[in-house]
């Protein structure tokens, strides 16, 4: 069995005692290096799973482990919000200092790294996001994108095993969007970071190793992208889209053109190629 960085066993959660579950019975493994995404409708439990993951709330049944470490286990708290590391949505809200360095300095801080071993971390987090030459930069003067990358250099500089990434890209143009996407997706590659990718953008979702679509707290469909995104109908029920490529070929096979296996652009290319032969 491969290094299990997540392990949630039959995990619910309520946020009041005997209130509604916003996640109900959930399991889910995640293996070292793998790059898992969420998708599912407003409401339906991405973030708690998210904050149950790093420990941030604790199930009210069943366990999470964190790099074989137990959630509920007090004496683990800060080492497991170490290795999981999470990047929220608004990167305005995620920035605390007047310079670049200092905001990725300021996790360090906070969990007493010693102050020499801090330059070479914050370095390699910054030139990691391909941020380096911001360094000496204010943040509140970055673009969207390069903020978001900021906030993951801050994350990164901790060293984490896994980062969850809660809707990161929701509030950037589709430059900074590719941007942040692409640096994380370099970092799953070359650091074999293990990521958890939460998005309502179903193409973001189209080469990650498996997505996982959340419906009332519970995990309605999983499986590759390729299987998953193949269920227009089921997904349609479930309030989401297939990426439009996908949805781009189906409705060219309903009018009679036998397109197969299209989730991307590329994908379009190569099929439009191989039927006008
Ligand atoms: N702090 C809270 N207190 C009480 N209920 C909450 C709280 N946060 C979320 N909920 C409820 O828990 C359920 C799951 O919410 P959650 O935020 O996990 O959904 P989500 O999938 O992240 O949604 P979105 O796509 O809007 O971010 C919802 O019914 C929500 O109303
Ligand atoms: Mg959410």
């Amino acid at each position: 069995m491969p290094d299990l960085i997540f392990d949630v066993q039959n995990v619910s959660f309520a946020y009041e005692e005997g209130g509604p579950l916003a996640v109900r019975s959930l399991s889910l493994q995640v293996p070292k290096g793998a790059f898992y995404a969420v998708l599912g409708q407003n409401g339906s439990g991405k973030s708690t799973l998210a904050k149950l993951m790093n420990g941030l709330y604790l199930p009210t049944e069943g366990s999470v482990s964190v790099c074989g470490m137990d959630t509920k286990d007090e004496k683990h708290t800060w080492d497991i919000r170490c290795r999981a590391g999470m990047v929220f949505q608004n990167p305005d809200n995620q920035l605390v200092a007047t310079i670049v360095r200092e905001d990725v300095a300021f996790g360090l801080e906070n969990i007493g790294v010693p102050t020499e071993e801090m330059p070479g971390r914050i370095e390699q987090a910054l030139r990691d996001v391909g941020m380096t030459e911001y360094a000496e930069r204010a943040p509140h003067l970055l673009s969207g994108g390069q903020k978001q990358r900021v906030a993951i250099a801050g994350v990164l500089a901790m060293r984490p095993e896994a980062i969850l990434f809660d809707e990161s890209t929701a509030m950037l143009d589709p430059q900074g969007r590719r941007e942040v996407l692409s640096a994380v997706k370099r970092l799953n590659r070359e650091l074999g970071l293990t990521v958890i990718w939460i998005t309502h953008f179903m193409e973001e979702a189209v080469d990650c190793d498996k997505v996982f679509v959340m419906h009332s707290g519970e995990i309605a469909l999983s499986g590759t992208p390729r299987e998953v995104f193949a269920r227009e109908e089921a997904l349609r029920a479930l309030r989401l889209d297939v990426p439009p490529m996908a949805h781009l070929a189906q409705t060219l096979r309903e009018a009679g053109m036998p397109v197969q296996d299209v989730l991307t652009v590329e994908d379009m290319v190569r099929e439009a190629k191989r039927l006008c032969r």
